[in-house]
């Protein structure tokens, strides 16, 4: 059995008995007998996800993997917890953010959310009628990129009131939506049964309960659109949230806003691209308090608005980590809103506060800056489908999500 000095990465996995402390720090899923998961336990992170194993079979399921001498200091352990093996931190900087202060700024949010499904629904940005039409509300380039979704199980992570989880209803997906508003849930509930599609579900969950709310279940497809990750303050958790719920040869598809783009100043009149906005996770989030949402629509009365950015890095990171195996990951010089106020559009039918956000249109910088940034990216990465045992696997080669 291989084991590295204290706090080496090991690259591989190993099989045989062992009594030695393990140290799991925030990628690894643990299987082990009960007796080393309880000294493990002890030593290692808040978030280590341990399971019972009957054999003498210690096996690293998942990630990134570190080994610790069985005489562990509970302060290097500590220590060890907060960086990787070159020092650096594992993501968050301020990792030590008190979760019931992120439980402040998530009711804050949920509160903005359910106030705005009223708003949305009714917009010309949302544009219900076209939906009620038959139309789909999602981005040609995410319906070519998907590929074929008929006949196969979906989840939506993040689905609003529900038109984009509908609209691949509409392409033969037998979908799941997921969503912390209730007003939200509610309406995607009604927008289903208005449209006669019988067979889609929707379920009221933060996204850190979705493990809970959809016990056991797993999908041919997860999918994520836009205006999402940036709610979420632990991105190397909603990584291993997304594996789980893959079943193996599983897609994961997303379409997102850049977050070189969020780390853009919005404010400004000169109409340079200049970053004022962090680009990397902080633990706390930045907060941009807001009388209106991004369409068109009336004052709100829940202006507070918490957000965290995900560098590109660690958003694809977290997800190898988590054992998918990305197939692509695209940059692009449109946006789906008019994320900066110089922003032009070739599409979008109305003009001014109305045309700040339109289904289907898209934005783009000037010719003169339109190299200079990418604006929203789109990724597919898949669960492997064979599982490797006690073989050599470093990141990207394990292949056996958490469940
Ligand atoms: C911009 S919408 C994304 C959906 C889709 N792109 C759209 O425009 O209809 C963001 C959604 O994330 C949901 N959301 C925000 N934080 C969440 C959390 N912690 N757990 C689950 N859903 C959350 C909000 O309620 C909202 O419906």
């Amino acid at each position: 059995m291989a084991f590295g000095a204290f706090g080496e990465e090991c690259p591989h996995l190993f099989e045989g008995t062992h009594a030695g402390a393990l140290v799991r720090l925030g990628v690894a899923e643990v299987v082990g007998r009960i007796g080393d998961l309880r000294e493990a336990d002890k030593l290692c992170a808040r978030s280590a996800r341990f399971v019972e194993c009957p054999e003498d079979v210690l096996e690293v399921r998942l990630g990134v993997f570190y080994v610790v001498s069985a005489d562990l200091a509970k302060g290097d352990a500590e220590r060890l917890h907060a960086g990787n093996s070159t020092g650096e931190p594992l993501g968050s900087k301020d990792a030590n953010v008190d979760e019931n202060e992120n439980a402040k700024f998530y009711e804050a949010n949920r509160a903005r959310w359910d106030e705005s499904v009223g708003i949305h629904v009714v917009s010309k940005g949302y544009d219900m009628p076209g939906f009620l039409r038959g139309e789909k509300s999602l981005y040609p380039v995410e319906i070519e990129e998907m590929g074929d979704v008929s006949g196969k199980t979906l989840l939506h992570l993040q689905c609003h009131f529900g038109m984009d989880t509908l609209s691949w209803a509409r392409l033969g997906a037998k979908v799941t939506g997921l969503d912390f508003s209730g007003r939200a849930v509610e309406e995607a509930r009604r927008l289903a049964d208005h449209i006669g599609v019988s067979n889609a579900t929707f379920v009221q969950s933060d996204l850190y309960a979705a493990r809970e709310a959809l016990a056991g279940q797993q999908f041919d497809i997860v999918y994520t659109g836009i205006g999402a990750l940036c709610w979420l303050h632990d991105i190397r958790e909603w990584a291993r949230i997304v594996a789980g719920f893959l079943k193996p040869g599983g897609v994961f598809y997303i379409y997102e806003g850049h977050p070189a783009l969020w780390a853009l100043d919005a404010e400004r009149k000169d109409q340079q691209l200049v970053i004022t906005e962090p680009y990397f996770e902080l633990g706390r989030p930045s907060e941009y308090p807001g009388e209106y949402t991004y369409v068109d629509g009336p004052k709100l009365k829940n202006t507070g608005n918490y957000e965290w950015n995900h560098g590109i890095g660690e958003i694809v990171t977290a997800l190898i980590a988590a054992g998918l195996r990305l197939e692509f990951l695209h940059e692009h010089r449109e946006v789906a809103w008019q994320a900066l106020p110089w922003m032009i559009s070739d599409d979008a039918v109305a003009s001014g506060d109305e045309s700040r956000h339109q289904r289907r249109a898209t934005w783009r910088l000037p010719d003169e800056q339109t190299d200079l940034c990418p604006l929203m990216y789109s990724l597919r990465a898949l669960r492997p489908t064979s599982t490797k045992r006690a073989t050599r696997a470093g990141i990207g080669q394990n292949e056996h999500p958490p469940s």
